[in-house]
């Protein structure tokens, strides 16, 4: 069968497994009142990180407005709104980013209608908005509509010659990004599309050291939808009983029966050494309470699927649940804004049978930083994709990280005549008209 992209199996969906709630004893839920209103001095930690400033445990606070200029093509509605037009679902899957921004871009102080001005050059594609049916977004035709609508930028202006792209952003969703595939094996083959290699690629793949992570590519969350979040709010005093947290597949035996592949075998390691381990609140159900339960957790796991990321981390972070990141060389989103060492646990994908050990062994007055800091609204704020936009926002993260790649090196300036793209690369299948 057709391997189904990771994006809808993977994340928050529902499964068929029977429900495996466990309560944890009352002794346990003693301890975890006791963490919860315990409060204690700060812990510092000794991590390696990849931000760039901020006073300790913030956001970096920045705002993009008078820092850069952005100007947006006019493209045919064919590239973006009539692919929404033909599938509103478009708007409410964990790559409706590139939709959002697109409509922020339109009327955000940053725009010009200047190109001459401009700074960065936005291209308003929607490539992930390509639905079977039962709603899987598929990237196959998006290398065609990417070559298509490159073709008529530089046809029609001139900027895209003068850099072949380079102070061009592109936002790109989908698992692997501009890699285009939704399976790792095939998405690597493929590499980043050639015609995108000098244009800075906003995407929610992030891995160090992976050919569909380019270098200077500006990591983002998943969208996940706020008033959704909003709406399944329960009261902060509420506490934390459940000690560790995770909803979702173990195995993928359609896509993966040998098992091993999938997560790495890091989601499968979990489920057998923790699946009867009272502190674990694990299981393949997809509860209605979900939402409340991560707000009723101390810790949540957020292990690689078939990707890295998962719409979990956003999830974690809005509820103010401890992220439990499982995913060697995830490259987080806004990494250079958030201070993820100080609000997530880093648990290497080996260590995974020891989590039950790590997990207790974090100091209790580590654990109430990282909700403190998890507490604070300007982290939220910065993983979400609200309608309409607000300060500090991911739309502003995303415009952050733009400004702080200005001005640009002089080098990406071509001289007349000369190419740096090969218009011809890629499979043949690429070059066909979409
Ligand atoms: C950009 O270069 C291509 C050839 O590489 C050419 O066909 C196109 O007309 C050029 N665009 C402009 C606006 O001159
Ligand atoms: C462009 O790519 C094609 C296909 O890989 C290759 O045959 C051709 O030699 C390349 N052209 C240049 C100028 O590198």
């Amino acid at each position: 069968m057709l391997p189904l992209p990771s994006s809808l199996w993977d994340p928050t969906r529902p499964n068929t497994s029977p429900s495996d709630m466990k309560n944890p004893s009352s002794g346990l839920s003693a301890i975890l009142l006791f963490l919860f209103f315990f409060s204690a001095s700060s812990a510092e930690q000794n991590v390696r990180t990849e931000r760039i400033s901020g006073s300790a445990g913030d956001v970096l606070e920045d705002n993009p407005v008078g820092k850069l200029k952005v100007y947006v093509y006019e493209l045919p509605s064919k590239y973006n709104k009539k692919l929404l037009q033909k599938d509103p679902r478009c708007l409410t899957h964990m790559f409706a980013a590139e939709i959002f921004m697109h409509r922020f871009l339109l009327s955000s102080p940053v725009r010009t209608r200047n190109p001459d001005e401009a700074d960065w050059f936005y291209t308003p594609i929607y490539p992930t908005c390509d639905l079977t049916p039962t709603g899987l977004p598929l990237p196959f035709k998006s290398p065609r509509m990417m070559r298509s609508a490159i073709q008529l930028i530089s046809s029609n202006w001139p900027y895209w010659n003068r850099t072949e792209g380079a102070d061009h952003f592109f936002v790109v969703p989908h698992d692997f990004g501009a890699c285009f595939h939704y399976q790792e094996e095939k998405a690597i083959e493929r590499g980043i599309l050639p015609l995108l290699q000098r244009a800075t690629l906003v995407q929610t793949f992030g891995q160090r050291n992976h050919v569909c992570l380019d270098e200077g590519s500006i990591t983002i969350p998943p969208f996940a939808p706020p008033q959704k979040m909003q709406a399944h709010l329960i009261p902060p005093d509420i506490p934390r009983s459940i000690f560790v947290y995770f909803r979702g597949l173990f195995y993928d035996v359609n896509n993966d029966p040998e098992g091993g592949y999938y997560a790495r075998g890091a989601r499968a390691a979990v489920w057998e050494n923790f699946k009867n381990n009272p502190l674990f609140d694990i299981s393949t159900d997809h509860p209605t309470t979900y939402y409340e339960d991560m707000q009723r957790s101390i810790f949540c796991l957020c292990p690689l699927g078939w990707a890295p990321w998962s719409p979990r981390l956003v999830e974690a972070v809005v509820f103010g649940c401890i992220p439990v990141i499982i995913a060697d060389d995830i490259v987080l989103p806004f990494a250079d804004a958030i201070p993820w060492e100080e609000i997530g646990v880093f648990v290497a994908e080996k260590d995974v049978p020891e989590l039950d050990t790590i997990l207790t062994s974090i100091p209790t007055e580590v654990i109430l930083r990282k909700q403190r800091l998890l507490a604070n609204p300007s982290m939220k704020q910065a993983m979400l994709f609200p309608q309409p936009a607000q300060p500090g926002d991911a739309f502003h993260q995303i415009l952050n990280g733009l400004a702080r790649k200005l001005p640009h090196d002089k080098g990406i300036y071509l001289k007349a005549g000369e190419k740096a793209l090969n218009w011809t690369a890629g499979p043949t299948g690429d070059l066909k008209p979409w």
